[in-house]
């Protein structure tokens, strides 16, 4: 299953790509509109749990890790947005659309893998990464803010990784 998720996010990858090449702020927003969209699915699925008094020991911690994420994913959408990252209404429509599909995917599949699909967004947190290094490598290496969400990324993917571990047990 883990294969899959990567064979998932390398295609989905590519072809986001091949769109958005040397469109930064299009592409950084878009990637930004969906790789936050997992963590409100989490919070959903935990809520779910909540209600139906399914509530694990772990609980409480993720509740508040994924609650952070999500706020500091719209911090950096934010900042996408403040460079025009969604000033075309293509880009919006893709990514609107996108989203919409993801959310629920992401929903179902932390319902009943949760350890996958936290896996999934990892490799996802990971290319965030990477597509951050990239810019600041190839274009402005000086530039404070892609430094600051470089870093937070980073920290997703540990976060991440810890909140896999947490439910293993
Ligand atoms: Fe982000
Ligand atoms: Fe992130």
């Amino acid at each position: 299953m883990k294969r899959i998720n990567r064979i998932f996010i390398e295609l989905s990858v590519f072809i986001i790509d091949l769109l958005y090449q040397d469109r930064y702020f299009q592409r950084f927003w878009v990637l930004e509109t969906i790789a936050r969209a997992p963590y409100f699915s989490f919070l959903s699925v935990l809520h779910f749990r909540e209600s139906l008094g399914l509530r694990g020991k772990s609980h409480l911690y993720l509740m508040e890790e994924h609650f952070k994420q999500s706020v500091n994913e719209t911090e950096h959408l934010e900042v996408m947005e403040s460079r025009g990252g969604n000033f075309f209404w293509i880009d919006r429509v893709f990514a609107y659309h996108l989203v919409l599909i993801y959310y629920w995917l992401m929903v179902g599949y932390y319902l009943v893998a949760p350890a996958l699909a936290y896996d999934l967004n990892v490799c996802i947190e990971e290319h965030a990464v990477k597509t951050y290094r990239h810019y600041l490598e190839d274009v402005d290496f000086t530039d404070e803010q892609i430094i600051q969400i470089l870093n937070d990324e980073q920290s997703h993917v540990k976060e991440l990784k810890n909140a896999q571990a947490l439910i293993a047990y």
